[in-house]
């Protein structure tokens, strides 16, 4: 363990492909609120490099890093107390990148279960970036010395092996310079499952839309995949020991908690022994309360992108005088020769 004291920071970022969905909202960005609003330094972060690591048609990719800036905003991030950014405008992230690539050992990345999943059977044919990813992400990290990192429980992984390539950099330097990173995967729902199958996680990939809510939906949508959404037969238990075995009725019960910020134990004495049948609405009708006025207020700010885009340039102008200092830091411990004033 590292002996400095490190400055509470939390830095967490979100791919920009696609659809904002109720996981990422659940699993990170409700979370990434309640960080802010503690005593840390917050930085959050559009991961556009990342995304590249599976092919991207570029207007989508623009089109979709606004969208999400426009969603950090309207699920309650303020970039004046927050520092908002999208990666590829702060270059030491993919500086450190290099660094860390040289750091990470194969083995390592070769047991990255998302590599596997992700690269899927036709692994020779993935790109280079999708196999390095984990060292980027723990670069995106470490570039702020951020002490703890807000994800959902798919991140896990990559959140241990952040952790390993800063012990091994102390380590091989002899330094106390990076600091070992605190996973903070915390709260109902830090695994929102599919719709349609209990026992995979809520993805924007899963090509049935019906799987998800995604954060665009309008409150029709929502309340017909709510209705739609696969359970058992039985009614809710009132204790959460009654959920174990039934995965589909234990993700509705999670989702509702998280919701509704409450506990599973605080939901299921309240609705213990209902049927599905009225506690589905309650939930689309709780779902539609909280997530509807995110989307109009998404909607609203994409109508002005001219903020949005001065918005993630003052972000990243914040953040490098966080990064730059400690890029330098690092370059000087690998032994890189400084620039010189001319
Ligand atoms: P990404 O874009 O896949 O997901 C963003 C966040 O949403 C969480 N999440 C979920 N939580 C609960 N249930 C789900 N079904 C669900 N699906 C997604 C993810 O855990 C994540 O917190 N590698 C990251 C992005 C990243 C990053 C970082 C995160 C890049 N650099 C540095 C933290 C720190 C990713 O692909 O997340």
């Amino acid at each position: 363990m590292s002996e400095t004291t490190f400055t509470p920071r939390v830095f967490s970022g979100i791919q920009p492909t696609g659809n904002l969905h109720l996981g990422n909202y659940l699993g990170a960005m409700k979370r990434f609120v309640d960080m802010q609003n503690a005593d840390f330094e917050t930085v959050y972060c559009m991961v556009d490099l990342h995304a590249i690591t599976a092919w991207q048609d570029p207007k989508d990719l623009m089109k979709s890093t606004r969208e999400l800036c426009a969603g950090f905003i309207a699920a309650g991030i303020d970039p004046e107390k927050s520092i908002l950014i999208n990666q590829s405008q702060v270059p030491e992230h993919a500086q450190l990148g290099w660094i860390f690539n040289c750091v990470a050992r194969m083995g390592w990345m070769q047991r990255m279960t998302q590599f596997k999943d992700k690269a899927g059977k036709n692994a020779q044919n993935a790109s280079l970036g999708l196999f390095a990813y984990p060292a980027l992400m723990a670069a995106d990290i470490l570039i702020y010395h951020a002490t703890h990192v807000p994800v959902g429980e798919d991140q896990k992984q990559h959140l241990e092996l952040t952790r390993d390539i800063a012990t091994k950099f102390n380590h091989d330097y002899g330094v106390d310079f990076f600091p070992i990173t605190e996973p903070v995967i915390e709260g109902a729902a830090t695994r929102v499952m599919s719709f349609r199958d209990g026992s995979k996680k809520m993805s924007k990939s899963d090509p049935s839309d019906a799987s998800r809510i995604n954060m665009t939906d309008d409150a029709d949508t929502i309340a017909k995949k709510i209705r739609k959404a696969k359970t058992d037969p039985e009614g809710l238990p009132s204790e959460a020991e009654g959920l174990e075995e039934r995965p589909e009725a234990r993700n509705l019960v999670n989702i509702y908690a998280a919701l509704n910020d409450q506990s599973v134990d605080q939901v299921l004495a309240d609705m213990g022994g209902k049927q599905f049948s009225e506690f589905k609405p309650m939930l689309a009708e709780l779902a539609v309360s909280k997530l509807a006025p995110i989307s109009t207020e998404m909607a609203r700010l994409m109508d002005n992108q001219d903020e949005i885009d001065r918005i993630l340039a003052r972000g990243s102008q914040r953040a490098r005088e966080i990064t730059a200092p400690i890029l330098r830091k690092t370059y000087d411990i690998v032994g890189m020769v400084p620039p010189v004033q001319l």
